[in-house]
């Protein structure tokens, strides 16, 4: 089963909480139309608006790590890289029928969830709680 939002993944921060709320809320639809093999047109739709969301939040950490001089912000831009990569390798499956989509899918948005969101992103705020920013 997908991970869903719920208030252990608050990192304490408004602004970035919102938007993993956002994009685990539409991975969770997509991964339900995904189980129910209901239509790939669909999917690919809500992949799209997926991926359009994580580009949008990616883009949105980058800044507060930027703006504040997060001393981490390169190797955490990589590891938005990473991740943005292995959806597009999901990408190439659910375009070409795969029926793997909906296991690498779950992978995916778990080790996000749990190694990135959990570490990675709480060390931002970490960080801009520690120095009053
Ligand atoms: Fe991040
Ligand atoms: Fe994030």
């Amino acid at each position: 089963m997908i991970i869903t939002w719920s208030d252990i993944l608050s990192i304490g921060h408004d602004t970035i909480d919102r938007e993993h709320k956002y994009i685990l809320d539409t991975v969770t639809r997509l991964y339900l139309i995904e189980v129910d093999n209901k239509s790939k047109d669909e999917s690919v739709m809500l992949f799209g608006e997926m991926i359009d969301l994580i580009v949008s939040h990616f883009h949105n950490e980058e800044a507060v790590m930027r703006i504040n001089r997060y001393p981490n912000t390169d190797h955490h831009i990589e590891l938005h890289s990473e991740l943005f990569s292995r959806l597009t390798d999901i990408l190439y499956l659910l375009e070409t029928g795969s029926d793997r989509v909906a296991h690498e899918l779950v992978q995916c948005i778990d080790d996000w969830a749990h190694l990135h969101i959990l570490v990675q992103d709480r060390m931002i705020v970490d960080y801009l709680e520690a120095n009053h920013l």
